[in-house]
């Protein structure tokens, strides 16, 4: 019998390749992404994961409460865009993390790695973050390398508290990163150490 730890959602899934990796570590998962043609890639690639089409920016639609988790790579900073003209990214932001927080149990975490253009939209999407309701903030592995820097919103459904304390990016020498190298980090010194905003 497979018993699995943790029900998540893939939030732009795409083909399913982070899905595989859930599915590696015994998670069942369930995958959103707005294009057909990635989720078809899933589908023939077999992937254990139930599908979903839809639009982060519409919210997630799901029960309250029902993931004990939720990760994603590359999708939520493109809900900053107005790709159509009835998109307003305030709105969909908004939508994506209320309804985000209303699906995670009480003191899950959400593990959204993002690339923001510019410092003003990486406030945004933590903004709004925070005012549904989430802790935590941006933890930064290898800050100071163009090639391998990777910025990651650490989410907790609900107030901080000392069993979900963000934890510290990387380092290039594999040690975890201090507050001095976040506020070297002169672009990100007012959202790099999640610490501050607990
Ligand atoms: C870098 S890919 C993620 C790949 C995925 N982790 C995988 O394992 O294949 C980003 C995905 O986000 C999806 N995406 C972008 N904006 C979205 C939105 N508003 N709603 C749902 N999915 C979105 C894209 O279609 C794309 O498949």
């Amino acid at each position: 019998m497979m018993i699995f730890h943790s029900f998540l959602f893939s939030e732009g899934c795409g083909s399913g390749l982070s899905g595989e990796t859930l599915t590696e570590h015994g998670h069942q998962w369930l995958g959103l992404d707005i294009l057909a043609s990635m989720l078809d890639i899933a589908l023939e690639l077999e992937v254990e994961g139930d599908l979903i089409l839809g639009d982060l920016g519409q919210g997630l639609g799901l029960r309250p409460g029902i993931l004990d988790g939720a990760i994603s790579f590359s999708a939520v900073q493109w809900l900053c865009n107005a790709d159509k003209s009835c998109h307003e990214p305030r709105i969909r932001l908004k939508a994506f993390f209320s309804s985000l927080y209303r699906c995670l149990g009480r003191g899950a975490r959400a593990v959204l790695q993002v690339y923001p253009e510019y410092l003003a939209q990486r406030e945004l999407i933590l903004g709004f973050a925070m005012q549904a309701g989430f802790s935590g903030g941006i933890v930064v592995d290898y800050p100071h390398s163009s090639q391998r820097r990777k910025e990651y919103l650490v989410l907790t459904c609900g107030p901080p508290s000392l069993s979900t304390t963000t934890p510290a990016g990387k380092r290039e020498d594999g040690e975890s990163c201090s507050d001095e190298d976040s506020s070297e980090d002169e672009e990100n010194q007012t959202v790099s150490n999640s610490r501050a905003l607990d």
